[in-house]
């Protein structure tokens, strides 16, 4: 870990003029389809402190959008990827065979809540390890229909995307995407598209609309392959469900023979304060979909499903780079240290006091209308009225501007809802003072909006 910095360090108010240069030359040369909530430009890191090409240090509240749960440059990782990076650095997986790929994948196995027998496979991402996903679950079950969950992200290529509805614009100008793709609603508490205020009845309300709309009136349940979804949603709001509706849902598949996907990309690898955010709800998915900080940075994607789905024979499903050695390493590294550090019970501790210091500060500003969150997944949706939520859209981009100048890296997710998933290793007085930052912008905002 770094040399304890409970603070940032601005010492050139950002953009500095190196960050400037490299965000016109970026305009120039790449596809311009990203949202980017401010121009940081990222020279070296260490944990949780980010540092820019101008110098200044920034304390990280989103991990690299979730990625690095073991910090940046965590020793222990860049040890494990550079000894492999000596050995070899690529021999496909899919020709081939070595040990440490199997190695994980055994580790995986017995840390995934999934029945086993259990197997996995490996790719390079999120959105590669739910097309997997999608193909083992058609494929094992001989069945086409595939069901998501409006406000769901689940990556950018073709199958993703299909599944995907968190935003139009993910959407926008690629049509025709996968067929029998069908969405239903999120049991989203603060806003339940049934419009009750109680959680439990929200989530029996979404299983009731799946039994009765759904199964009822638009497909057979026995044409239904898969059910994915994100325990917590990521991208749409990270937001959490009843602790009612994955019970429900799950003994509603299983009735009817359909596979359970839990979409493990973000929420996973201790995050939530389990290794994987399922397990809050004890419940079994068939499949597992993970990625982003499994290999503490590398790029490394593993589906990990029981046997009966994970059927695909040969020459039916591949990845030349999936399984890179090098991230192998590097997820072995992750997962060893996790487990000495107790990263999952840290994730949940740190959660718990700040979720109990956004909650207090619910009744400091007007702007925060919720908190909700598990480990450090945690959100605080903004709105600009409590009685009509209205969502406080502009706010939510100004404060993040804000503290990104002050030095803070924190960013946003559904339409006006903070997230803050900073590295499981912060430093705890660093996370403190953190949140203490935020609180503080919101209130300044609240105030000048109001003059
Ligand atoms: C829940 C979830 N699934 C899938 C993905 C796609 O992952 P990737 O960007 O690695 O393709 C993401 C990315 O944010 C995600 O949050």
């Amino acid at each position: 870990m770094c040399a304890k910095l409970t603070k940032p360090h601005i010492v050139v108010e950002p953009p500095g003029p190196r960050a400037r240069e490299i965000v016109e030359k970026d305009k120039q040369y790449l596809m311009q389809s990203f949202v980017r909530w401010y121009p940081l430009v990222v020279e070296r890191a260490e944990d949780y402190v980010i540092y820019d090409v101008d110098g200044n240090a920034y304390i990280d509240l989103n991990a690299g959008l979730g990625v690095l749960n073991v910090g940046s440059t965590n020793p222990e990782v860049v040890k494990a990827a550079t000894e492999q990076l000596k050995k070899f650095t690529h021999y496909s997986l899919t020709d081939f065979y070595y040990k440490n790929a199997v190695d994980l994948a055994e580790k995986l196995v017995n840390i995934a809540p999934v029945e086993k027998p259990a197997k996995v496979f490996y790719t390079n991402s999120g959105a590669e390890s739910i097309e997997a996903s999608i193909k083992a679950a058609r494929y094992s079950t001989g069945r086409q229909y595939l069901i998501a969950f409006l406000g769901a992200f689940h990556g950018r290529t073709m199958g993703a995307v299909s599944l995907t509805a968190s935003k139009p614009v993910q959407r926008k100008g690629f049509a025709p995407l996968l067929p029998s793709v069908i969405h239903v609603p999120y049991p989203y508490p603060y806003r339940c598209p049934f419009g009750t205020d109680d959680p439990e009845e929200c989530g029996e309300r979404t299983i009731g609309f799946l039994e009765e709309w759904v199964f009822g009136k638009l497909v057979d349940p026995t044409e239904v392959a898969a059910v994915i979804a994100e325990p917590i949603q990521g991208e749409g709001g990270y937001i959490v469900p009843p602790d009612n509706f994955f019970p429900k849902l799950v003994n509603l598949l299983r009735r009817h023979g359909i596979l359970f996907v839990s979409d493990e990309v973000q929420a996973g690898i201790c995050r939530t304060g389990k290794w994987f955010a399922i397990e809050h709800w004890n419940v079994k998915p068939d499949i597992i979909a993970s990625a982003k900080a499994i290999a503490g940075g590398l790029p490394l994607g593993a589906v990990i499903g029981t046997d009966k789905a994970m059927s695909i024979g040969p020459g039916g499903h591949a990845s030349t780079f999936g399984g890179n050695p090098v991230s192998v390493a590097a997820a072995l590294a992750v997962i060893d240290f996790i487990e000495k550090n107790k990263l999952c019970e840290r994730a949940a501790r740190l959660g718990e006091k700040v979720i109990k210091r956004f909650q207090e500060a619910m009744n400091e500003t007007q702007l925060i209308g919720d908190v909700r969150g598990k480990g450090l997944m945690i959100g605080v949706e903004l709105v600009r009225d409590k009685k009509t939520k209205e969502p406080a859209k502009e706010e939510l981009a100004e404060i993040l501007m804000r503290l990104f100048k002050k030095g803070y890296l924190v960013i946003g997710a559904g339409v006006s809802t903070i997230r803050i998933a900073p590295p499981l290793t912060i430093d705890e007085e660093a996370l403190m003072n953190a949140v203490e930052a935020i609180i503080e912008e919101i209130k300044k905002v609240e105030k000048e909006r109001r003059k």
